[in-house]
Parts: structure tokens; C-alpha cells; sequence
């Protein structure tokens, strides 16, 4: 399959490695003079890394899947999918989704790395706009394998799942959004952080550093292998809904202080009970906890062979 990489700048030029890794014929195409050729250097520094970390056999043999297009033209030409990574901006992506509606083949698709933009703000005025949508990466894409899919108001209904299915085929995670909210999801999460982060360290409750350690040594060391439904669902005996039973007050109080509701009334738990039920029944529970203590072993004897090291 052929794929194009619109932008090369960190983001294309990651996305790139990617889809050649996992055999694709990758076309990539950067509008700044000398573009394409910089993100060829930095493509083929990062395969030689990824070589010797061991998370690639061969670089040799996936470089010479890339190739760099003069055109934007001849990039998308028999493309399937096009990922479109050039600058954040409402007005540049209007520009290059304009571009690319005049050069593109009538079945190819198109994601768009945009970082917080929504499709409908740069592809309403395109022919192509039923096949466009938000692939939103993090970055480098091939260290870190989530990608937020998110549909226009008129992305076409088979759009996200076809999406989803090569971004699976490509060795990432795809997570999909019903519709477009600011930020996705992603970006909402991390914000909710660090506005609390931001907050302490405002009201000299606690250091910069210390904040840090609460995750690095903390809430984030579940994280790396687990969502932060899943990890309350484990803290509790009876699973999240005895969670929100023990610990719904103590949250109510949190939020309330700072002037925001919480929101977990009887029905959401329920409906939160019920997904993490069909994901993992009440009689595994203690078998995934202790998974979930095997997985924190091997994370902390990763950290103690990492540490001193620069
Ligand atoms: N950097 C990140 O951490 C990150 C993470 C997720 C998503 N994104 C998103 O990915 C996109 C790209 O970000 P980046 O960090 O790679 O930026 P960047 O500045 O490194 O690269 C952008 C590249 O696009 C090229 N470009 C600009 N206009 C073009 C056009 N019309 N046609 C072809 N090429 C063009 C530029 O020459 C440049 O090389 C943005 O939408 C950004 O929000 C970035």
C-alpha cells in the first residue's frame, strides 16, 4: 500500500518510519526548500536507533521504502492514505487541505496530525471532506502508539473505522472519539493536570520537583500500562463501583473547592461498572492485580538498571 506524508517536519518525518516499518511504500512531500532531504536525514538516524534499542530488525531494509516526491502531487498519486502534518495553524491547514482536494485520487483518505485544531475548521470548503479526519498522534509516533481519531460533523461513517483498522495494521493504538471537543481526548486529560499541577504550585502546597515525583514515582508508573479507569477499578475490592462508593465523597469535596461539580452520579458509575464488567469480570479481578503487580515489578527493575544512567 502506498502512503503519503504530507509535512516533514517532526511529525511527518516520524509518521514516515511508522508506515515504512510496518511495509509500506511511504511518498514524503515538505513544501520548505531542502525539507524533505533534512527529514530523510533525521528518518534514517532514528531507524538506526530504533535498530540498535532491537525495536526494529533492519534499517536498510525500511529506508528504501521512503521516498522523497517533488510535488505534492506526485506524493498522493495512488495514494490510499495521506497523513497530513504541516504547521499548526487554521490558515495553513485550509491552505494545504485546498491543495490537496485538487490533486487527490477519489478513494484516498486523509488524517490530520493537528494537535488541537477539528477537521471542520479547515475542511468544510474541500470536495474531499467525507474522507477527511483527525489522526492525532504523539509525539515520536513510533515510540508512542496512540493516535486520537476524531470525525468531522461529515466524515463519512466508514471513514474512522478504515482509518482505525491500518493505523492497528501499522502497529499503533487508534482510540476513536464520536465527534470533534477541544482538545480530544488527550490533550483535555493532560490539561486537567496540569491546571491542578499548576494550581498547588500557585498556593505553595508543593514544589515543582515534589509535584513531578508524585507522578514519575507515583500515579504515573501505573499508567505506562494502564488507564486510569482500570487502575481505580483494581483499587477497590468490589471493583470501580466500590471505588466510587468509598471515594466519591472524598472527590466531591476536591472538585467542589474549586468551584466544579463532579458529576459521578448513580447512572455514569453504573455505565462505568458496566464497561469495565464486559472488559474484565468481577471473577478476574484478583488475577489482574496481580498482573498489575508483575508489570510494576518489571517496570521498577527497568528503572534500577536505568538509573545513573544519563
Ligand atoms: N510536535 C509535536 O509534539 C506534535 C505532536 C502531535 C501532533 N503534532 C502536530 O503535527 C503537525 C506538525 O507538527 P511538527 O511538530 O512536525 O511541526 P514542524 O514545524 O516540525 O513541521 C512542519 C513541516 O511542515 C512543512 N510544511 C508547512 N507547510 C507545508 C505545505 N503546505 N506543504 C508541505 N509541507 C509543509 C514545513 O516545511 C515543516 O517541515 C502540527 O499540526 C502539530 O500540531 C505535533
Amino acid at each position: 500500500m502506498k502512503i503519503a506524508v504530507v509535512g516533514a517536519g517532526l511529525v511527518g518525518s516520524a509518521w514516515a518510519i511508522v508506515f515504512a516499518r510496518a511495509g509500506h511504500d511511504v511518498a514524503v512531500f515538505d513544501a520548505a526548500a531542502g525539507g524533505a532531504a533534512r527529514a530523510a536525514t533525521l528518518i534514517e538516524a532514528r531507524l538506526r536507533d530504533l535498530e540498535a534499542a532491537g525495536l526494529v530488525a533492519s534499517a536498510a531494509e525500511i529506508l528504501p521504502r521512503i521516498s522523497l516526491a517533488a510535488t505534492l502531487a506526485e506524493a498522493v498519486a495512488g495514494a490510499s492514505y495521506v497523513q497530513e502534518s504541516v504547521f499548526e495553524t487554521v490558515e495553513q491547514k485550509r491552505l494545504i487541505f485546498s491543495a490537496l482536494d485538487a490533486v487527490l485520487g477519489p478513494e484516498t483518505l486523509v488524517g490530520s496530525s493537528s494537535s488541537g485544531i477539528p477537521a471542520s475548521a479547515f475542511t468544510e470548503h474541500v470536495a474531499c471532506r467525507a474522507r477527511c479526519l483527525i489522526a492525532h498522534p504523539v509525539n515520536p509516533p513510533y515510540l508512542i502508539p496512540v493516535v486520537e481519531l476524531v470525525p468531522a460533523p461529515w466524515t463519512g461513517p466508514d471513514v474512522v473505522p478504515r482509518v482505525r483498522a491500518l493505523m492497528e495494521q501499522v502497529g499503533q493504538e487508534p482510540v476513536a472519539l464520536t465527534r470533534e471537543i477541544e482538545g480530544f481526548a488527550l490533550n483535555r486529560l493532560q490539561g486537567l493536570l496540569l491546571a491542578e499541577a499548576f494550581r498547588l504550585v500557585a498556593e505553595g502546597i508543593i514544589s515543582v520537583a515534589d509535584l513531578d515525583r508524585t507522578v514519575s514515582a507515583g500515579l504515573g508508573l501505573r499508567w505506562s500500562f494502564m488507564g486510569p479507569f482500570e487502575t481505580i477499578d483494581l483499587n477497590a475490592p468490589g471493583g470501580v463501583a466500590d471505588y466510587a462508593r468509598r471515594f466519591r465523597g472524598m472527590y466531591e469535596t476536591i472538585a467542589g473547592a474549586r468551584g466544579v461539580e463532579l458529576g459521578w452520579d448513580d447512572g455514569l458509575i453504573a455505565e462505568v461498572e458496566r464497561q469495565r464488567r464486559a472488559a474484565l469480570p468481577d471473577s478476574e479481578l484478583a488475577a489482574r492485580s496481580a498482573w498489575r503487580d508483575r508489570r510494576l515489578m518489571a517496570l521498577m527493575a527497568h528503572k534500577k538498571d536505568e538509573s545513573g544512567k544519563a
